[in-house]
């Protein structure tokens, strides 16, 4: 039997898994979107697993997400294999930053400025990415220092920075 007689053979099936497979590949390329990460991005509020003076210490996230700690006024979020540690207030005038899940983005309550998940301003009226804390990596935890931040405006070099590269 040559290929071409195997009817609903197998081979056909695959070639159809195949087929949609590469149609829907195409569509992400003319939507001008990868398949997003920020689609798997989920929020939760959290605490840490410990504090020694300015230094707080987290679990390293196991997936793609933000965790907010209100009472060290953190936002910690692995996006794309980095990890991030945020002010969790706004850089315009200090309103705590939302996580919108319908969007994929944070927002400002206050006067709606956007950023995206790893900090980027998108717009609004603040006038710089969110701030981000000094973070390093210590075994299975990250180590956020909560007494260094970095603006983007003043030390774009140091913003840029403070992240913890996983892979
Ligand atoms: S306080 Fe956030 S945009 Fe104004």
């Amino acid at each position: 039997m040559s290929e071409h007689d195997c009817g609903g053979c197998e081979l056909e099936g695959r070639r159809d898994f195949l087929r949609a497979a590469a149609s829907l590949l195409a569509t992400f390329v003319a939507l001008g979107a990868a398949p997003a990460v920020a689609e798997a991005m989920t929020v939760r509020t959290g605490s840490a697993l410990g504090v020694r003076g300015t230094d707080v210490t987290y679990p390293i996230p196991a997936a793609d997400g933000a965790t907010i700690d209100k009472t060290e006024q953190v936002i910690l979020v692995r996006f794309q294999g980095v990890v991030y540690a945020f002010n969790l207030s706004c850089p315009h005038q200090n309103t705590a930053l939302k996580w919108l899940a319908a969007d994929k983005r944070f927002q400002c309550p206050k006067h709606k400025s956007k950023y995206q998940p790893d900090g980027t301003f998108i717009s609004g009226r603040a006038t710089r990415g969110m701030d981000r804390l000094a973070i390093r990596r210590e075994g299975e935890t990250v180590v956020v220092n909560v007494d260094v931040m970095f603006e983007q405006d003043k030390d774009p070099a140091g913003w840029t920075a403070a992240r913890v590269t996983l892979e």
